[in-house]
């Protein structure tokens, strides 16, 4: 460095002086007023056309970014104890949870847990109806027996006979709770499908590495976590600052109805509306790499739901002198139409997902520098952010549906004599809907591919939710009727604030357990969890199972599987999330 500046002074003083000499100068300074004005109006016009530029830009797109008062990628830094008594008791806590014993132990507690399938089936009646729901009993048993501590010295109320609720008390009441979720149910495992299991299903084989078996990572490591972390810190002596809650539903694979349905109305009933300051559920997409850098995906939001039945009735008769289309041949016109219009990807902010692409911009170092560049354009330019949607949904199916409404026909039906026309056959197309969008919306789409595709071809009358239109005369071919199916419909969840103390307090604390350099980026799920019921209780919700990649595989399907040093880091953090509870 140094040479270098001498050099570049011996070059300076080789040179002729380069600045204007003061004759010079003078010069300029003399020029005559009218010289003046040629270039000022041409730097004023410029300024206008820029501020012009910008303002109508800002109005095109105003509100686009509605979180542009915060970084594109907002991060908060890792906690740390805020007093030396916290920080032994956290190394304390820290060196049980790692400890061998601790491992043993949470082996065969997650093992034992495994071990009992509480399956739910989709036709299962009330609680109290059905000996399907028995096998709970024996769950609430295990529980009970395996964490004494956590049984005797906190409140537990049975809500809706399976539903488990457990309350402990903190220090100082005017904290609003923290609330732990979870489920204890597990996904059926088809008898078909018993013998293609590496280890029996229920056997909960622990292999040096993996416990294998249905409900390993969905999510009795949750729950069997959540228990843990209370049991080790009850051991301790613990008593938290502000009370801490955990909500266990039974029937979550078969949507909640009978148990975190009934949890959440307790809650609300005894707390009031807003009454809990956050909510950690299962899901998210964990804890893994992306394009070079690790990510925390809690899921702060979730994608709606609704299921619309398509009934086609038409005149019945012999198949010897059909028409020219059967009530089938429309209904099936009318599932090609529908799928010859698909949603269309779009990428905004107030999907979590376009966060998700900010930080990976921000922080991926091996992302796509066209793409990243792109992405950060997005922060003001609505067609680079539709380039960006675009260009993702098509390289993958999953990034697809982050960003737009799917649409699948999952049933069909009708037709009972081949030699009698079909008189009432129907199909069900199961939506998810995108964030920005609604039910309404989606209810609203159908009716308009059904009116320009099938109306124009057949005189037939369409009842589209209790709308009718097109042809109704007597001699119409017949009716199509648009209604909701079984499940109810859910509009997508309101997304969680990313700039809350909750928020700073749950994403520093995945930084302390899971180290400074994780970067937590908040996302979206495709899927709904039982905090579908929650949304009165908190603004604060979070979807994030605590686990690693590679630590959990399979949920839902054969060979579901935990790892074990995944399990305990969950442990954990559950712990420490606890213990920063102190903070507000
Ligand atoms: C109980 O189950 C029986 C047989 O499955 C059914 O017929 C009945 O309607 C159910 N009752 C209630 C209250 O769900
Ligand atoms: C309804 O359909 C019948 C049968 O094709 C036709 O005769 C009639 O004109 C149609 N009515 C209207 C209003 O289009
Ligand atoms: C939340 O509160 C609103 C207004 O009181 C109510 O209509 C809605 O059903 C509640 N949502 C849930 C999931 O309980
Ligand atoms: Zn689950």
């Amino acid at each position: 460095m140094r040479l270098k500046a001498q050099n570049y002074t011996l070059l300076r003083q080789g040179e002729d002086d380069p600045l204007p000499r003061p004759a010079e100068r003078r010069r300029w300074n003399q020029r005559p007023i009218w010289q003046w004005i040629v270039p000022g109006l041409l730097a004023l016009t410029v300024v206008l056309a820029l501020i012009i530029t910008r303002a109508t830009r800002g109005e095109k797109d105003s509100n686009w970014d509605h979180n542009s008062n915060l970084p594109a990628c907002p991060q908060y830094p890792a906690l740390k104890a805020l007093s030396s008594d916290r920080e032994k008791l956290e190394d304390e806590v820290k060196h049980t949870i790692n400890s061998d014993e601790f491992f043993e132990k949470s082996l065969k507690n997650m093992q034992g847990a495994v071990q009992i399938p509480t399956e739910s089936f989709d036709d299962m009646g009330k609680v109290g109806n059905d000996t399907r729901w028995d096998i709970f009993k024996d769950f609430h048993k295990y529980l009970e027996k395996t964490f004494p501590l956590v049984y005797s010295k906190l409140e537990f109320t049975p809500i809706n006979t399976y539903g488990i609720l457990l309350e402990w008390k903190g220090k100082d009441s005017s904290l609003k709770p923290y609330l732990f979720m979870g489920h204890q149910d597990v996904v059926p495992v088809p008898k078909v499908t018993e013998s293609r299991w590496k280890y029996p299903p229920y056997s909960a084989h622990y292999d040096g590495r993996f416990i294998w078996g249905r409900g390993a990572t969905d999510c009795k490591n949750v729950l069997i976590g959540v228990l843990e972390a209370f049991e080790t810190l009850l051991e301790k002596d613990f008593t938290p600052e502000r009370t801490i809650l955990a909500g266990f539903g039974f029937d979550e694979e078969i949507s909640g109805y009978q148990g975190a349905q009934y949890i959440a109305q307790h809650l609300e009933e005894t707390r009031g509306k807003d009454s809990i300051d956050l909510i950690i559920d299962e899901g998210g997409l964990g804890v893994k790499d992306m394009n070079g850098a690790i990510f925390a995906l809690p899921g702060l939001g979730e994608k709606g739901y609704f299921d619309a039945r398509i009934t086609v009735e038409t005149a019945g008769g012999h198949s010897s002198v059909p028409p020219d289309h059967t009530g089938i041949g429309i209904l099936s016109q009318i599932v090609s139409a529908i799928e010859a219009a698909p949603y269309e990807p779009e990428l905004t902010p107030v999907n979590p997902y376009y966060t998700t692409l900010q930080c990976s911009a921000e922080h991926s170092p091996k992302l796509d520098s066209w793409l990243r560049k792109t992405i950060q354009k997005a922060l003001s330019s609505k067609k680079a952010a539709k380039e960006v949607a675009d260009y993702l949904a098509s390289k993958d199916i999953f990034q697809r549906y982050l960003m737009q409404t799917s649409q699948a026909t999952d049933l069909v039906s009708g037709g009972v004599k081949i030699n009698a026309l079909p008189e009432k056959v129907y199909a069900v197309v199961n939506h998810r809907i995108a964030v920005e969008s609604r039910v309404k919306d989606v209810q609203a789409n159908l009716k308009s591919v059904i009116e320009s595709k099938i109306l124009t071809k057949f005189p037939m009358s369409l009842n589209a939710f209790g709308d009718v239109i097109g042809n109704t005369s007597t001699s119409a071919v017949g009716q199509i009727i648009l209604e909701e199916f079984d499940e109810q419909p859910l509009e997508p969840s309101p997304v969680s604030p990313f700039d809350t103390d909750a928020y700073k307090i749950f994403t520093g604390t995945i930084k302390q357990v899971m180290g400074e350099d994780v970067i937590v980026a908040p996302s979206l799920m495709t899927g709904n969890t039982d905090t579908k019921f929650y949304w009165n209780l908190s603004k604060n919700i979070y979807r994030f199972a605590p686990v690693r990649e590679g630590g959990r595989e399979n949920a839902h399907t054969v060979d579901e599987r935990i790892g074990m040093k995944e399990h305990i880091e969950g442990v954990r953090f559950y712990a420490q999330m606890i213990m920063n509870g102190e903070r507000s």
